[in-house]
């Protein structure tokens, strides 16, 4: 039987979150929570995965905001955690062009927070949600960790890629153990109304036409939650160490990896899902045929994404197994229990 650990799993309320530690409490490990409720997708919804999380033996909440720094302080000071998942953002691409400020708030000075609150708390490990948004103007695929990513095209992406080398000088600093997930489009039950396989379910459920970027000439490599979370909780147990020294080509660090305790890795299902593909497989799930209105490309977006998973597989024999056409029949029939 393995240890019961402390987390603090940040985003609690949010769809990662709420996942994450249902199944660690689960594993019986106790899960302090925190989350601020933001108003970026409906509040019900947030509220009502944490009823969930209620009845979950292990998990207790806190109401806080991780731009807040008295509270993170006093938060560590009353709890010793042994592990730290941090997931809690302003998410979303789109919006970050239109609220720039809240992706600095909750995206850089949160994250700020939460570095020094594991500095000084000497946590073991702290794990933290970056994104395949990182890759930007890349165009070689899949994407790869040991790619250079200094192009990204949208500010969501930035600040995602700034935590990468805010975390780096955390590590190198001060030894902080730190592995930051670039997640791939993660999609499943009690998952966020912003994203196109959750409007698409319900615009198509209520008759109304949906609108197709790119004229459909888009793809995503998109990974059923539950694998996403048996990710995150393996790579919780692979602390990395400053003894992983890489080889250097050159003198020059890979991108993915360090002389300090620190890592990166993709977390995807890579297996691309072309835009068509995705509305078929929910016209199938729904019983219901889609009215498209096709437009071009939105600012801000990228045309496909996919993960070269290899080196999570070498380090934890992470594998996803849940293919789109399971994961999109599980997400309607929990979208009809909730919604309908
Ligand atoms: N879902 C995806 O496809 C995806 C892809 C790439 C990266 N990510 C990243 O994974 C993480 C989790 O994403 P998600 O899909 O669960 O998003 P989510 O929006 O459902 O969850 C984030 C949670 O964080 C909370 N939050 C936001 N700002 C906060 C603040 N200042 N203080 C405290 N709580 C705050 C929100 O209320 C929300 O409940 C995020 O960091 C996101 O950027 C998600």
């Amino acid at each position: 039987m393995r240890k019961s650990l402390k987390y603090l799993v940040t985003g609690a309320a949010g769809f990662i979150g709420f996942h994450t530690s249902r199944r660690l409490c689960h594993e019986g490990h106790q899960v302090v929570g925190i989350d601020n409720l933001d108003p970026y997708y409906e509040i019900s919804l947030k509220q009502a995965r944490l009823q969930q999380l209620e009845s979950v033996n292990g998990f207790s909440l806190e109401i806080m905001d991780i731009s807040d720094q008295g509270a993170i302080t006093g938060l560590f000071d009353k709890h010793n955690f042994d592990r730290v998942i941090h997931l809690a953002a302003q998410a979303g691409v789109r919006y970050s062009l239109e609220n720039p400020q809240a992706y600095i708030n909750s995206n850089i000075i949160g994250f700020t927070n939460i570095l020094e609150a594991c500095r000084h708390n000497q946590i073991k490990h702290l794990i933290y949600a970056s994104s395949s948004s990182v890759y930007g103007l890349n165009r070689s695929q899949p994407y790869s960790t040991a790619d250079a990513v200094d192009h990204p095209v949208s500010l969501y992406a930035a600040s995602k890629r700034s935590n990468e080398l805010m975390a780096h000088s955390y590590s190198h600093l001060f030894g902080l153990p730190a592995t930051g997930l670039r997640f791939f489009t993660v999609y499943g039950p009690w998952g966020r109304p912003d994203m196109a396989y959750f409007s698409f379910t319900k615009k198509i459920l209520e008759g109304e036409k949906i609108r197709i970027f790119n004229h459909g000439n888009m793809s995503r490599d998109l990974t059923y939650v539950d694998d996403i979370v048996e990710g995150i909780i393996r790579i919780a147990e692979e602390i990395p160490s400053s003894s992983d020294v890489p080889s250097i080509a050159d003198g020059i660090m890979p991108p993915h990896s360090s002389s300090a305790p620190f890592r990166v890795y993709n977390i995807g299902n890579n297996q691309p899902v072309r835009l068509m593909d995705m509305v078929s497989e929910i016209e199938r799930a729904t019983g219901r045929k889609a009215k498209l209105e096709f437009a071009p490309m939105q600012s801000g977006d990228v045309h496909s994404t996919w993960a070269d998973i290899d080196d999570l597989f070498n380090t934890t024999g992470y594998s996803p197994d849940t293919s789109f056409s399971t994961g999109i029949d599980h997400f309607v029939q929990w979208y009809r229990n909730f919604y309908c």
